[in-house]
C-alpha cells in the first residue's frame, strides 16, 4: 500500500463522523483515531504485534473485578491518570488570577479510597495496633488568600507501616487507618497515624507483566493518601511523601511531585507536641494544605 493510500483510510474513517455528533466527542475521537494511525504507521505496526496488544487489553479487563481496576492501574503505571490530574490542577489556577499563594498539588487518588470514613475528633490515634512507628500529623489549611479554613474535612488513608492497605487483608476486613477530620477554627488539623511504608502497586496481572517487559519495578514511595475540601474550595486528592523513602526517583505511577515530599521527623520517646508521652520511638510531620476557591 502506498503512503497515499494507508493516509486515505485515516482520512475516510474521520468522513464517517456524523456532522451532529457531540463536539467533545468529536474532537477526541478524532485525535483518538488520528493518533492511533500514525502509531501504527510510526513502528509499522504487523498483524501479529497488533493481535499481542489486542489480547494484552482483553486480560487487563478480565482481570477487573469490583475490588480490582487493572485499566487504571494501566493508566497509572503509563503516567496518563498524572498527566491528567496535572492538566486539569493548571487549567484551575489559570482560573484563579488573584492567587497570592499556589494551592497544594494534587496527585493519583489510587484504588484504595473507601468513601465513609469514620468522622473522628482532631487528635485521634487512627494507627494504634496497627504494624508501624507512629506518627504525629499537623498543620493548618488556607485558601490562596492565607485565609484559614475552618470546618475543612481531611479524609485521609494509608497503609500500614509494613504498605498493606486495609482493602487487601481479605474480604471480612473493616476500616483500617482511614478517618475524617474536620479542622479546627484557626484552620489547623492533627492526628496520630503510621508513619507509611513503600509498597507495590498490584503486579500479578496483565500491567505486572508490562512493567516487567518494560524493566520497571512495581514500588511505590511510602504515602498518606487524603482528601482535602469543603464547600466553596476546588477539592483536593494528594499524598504525603517521608523524604526518606526508598523510590521517590521512580514511583511506579508518577505520582510524586517535590512539593509534598516532607520530613517525618524521628524522636526517640518522650513528650509528643500535644502532650502524650511516648514510650517508643515516633516520629512528626507537619504540612499546611492550601485550597483554591471554586470558580
Ligand atoms: C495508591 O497509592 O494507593 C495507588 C495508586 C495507583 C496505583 C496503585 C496504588
Ligand atoms: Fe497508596
Amino acid at each position: 500500500m502506498t503512503q497515499h493510500e494507508t493516509s486515505d483510510i485515516t482520512q475516510a474513517v474521520l468522513d464517517r463522523l456524523a456532522a451532529d455528533a457531540d463536539p467533545r466527542f468529536k474532537q477526541i475521537i478524532t485525535a483518538v483515531v488520528r493518533h492511533a494511525h500514525a502509531l501504527a504507521r510510526d513502528v509499522d505496526l504487523k498483524p501479529d504485534e497488533w493481535m499481542a496488544a489486542i489480547q494484552f487489553l482483553t486480560r487487563v479487563g478480565q482481570t477487573c473485578d469490583d475490588k480490582r481496576q487493572e485499566f487504571i492501574l494501566l493508566s497509572d503505571t503509563l503516567g496518563i491518570s498524572m498527566l491528567v490530574v496535572q492538566l486539569e490542577q493548571a487549567r484551575r489556577s489559570l482560573a484563579d488570577k488573584n492567587a497570592r499563594a499556589k494551592p497544594t498539588e494534587a496527585t493519583v487518588q489510587g484504588p484504595f479510597y473507601w468513601a465513609g470514613a469514620p468522622e473522628l475528633p482532631l487528635g485521634t490515634d487512627i494507627g494504634k495496633g496497627m504494624p508501624g512507628d507512629p506518627a504525629y500529623y499537623s498543620g493548618r489549611v488556607t485558601d490562596t488568600q492565607g485565609k484559614a479554613i475552618a470546618r475543612c474535612c481531611l479524609d485521609v488513608w494509608s497503609g500500614d507501616g509494613e504498605g498493606e492497605y486495609d482493602m487487601q487483608k481479605g474480604p471480612d476486613a473493616g476500616m483500617r487507618l482511614r478517618a475524617r477530620f474536620f479542622t479546627d477554627g484557626d484552620g489547623s488539623y492533627r492526628f496520630w497515624s503510621i508513619k507509611p511504608s513503600f509498597y507495590p502497586v498490584p503486579d500479578d496481572g496483565p500491567v505486572g507483566d508490562m512493567l516487567r517487559a518494560m524493566g520497571r519495578h512495581p514500588n511505590r514511595p511510602g504515602h498518606i493518601h487524603m482528601k482535602v475540601y469543603r464547600d466553596g474550595y476546588v477539592p483536593l486528592t494528594t499524598h504525603l511523601f517521608p523524604t526518606d523513602s526508598p523510590y521517590l526517583e521512580s514511583d511506579a505511577v508518577f505520582g510524586v511531585r517535590d512539593s509534598l515530599i516532607i520530613p517525618f521527623a524521628r524522636h526517640d520517646g518522650g513528650r509528643a507536641p500535644d502532650g502524650r508521652v511516648m514510650e517508643r520511638p515516633y516520629h512528626t510531620a507537619r504540612y499546611d494544605f492550601v485550597l483554591a476557591p471554586a470558580a
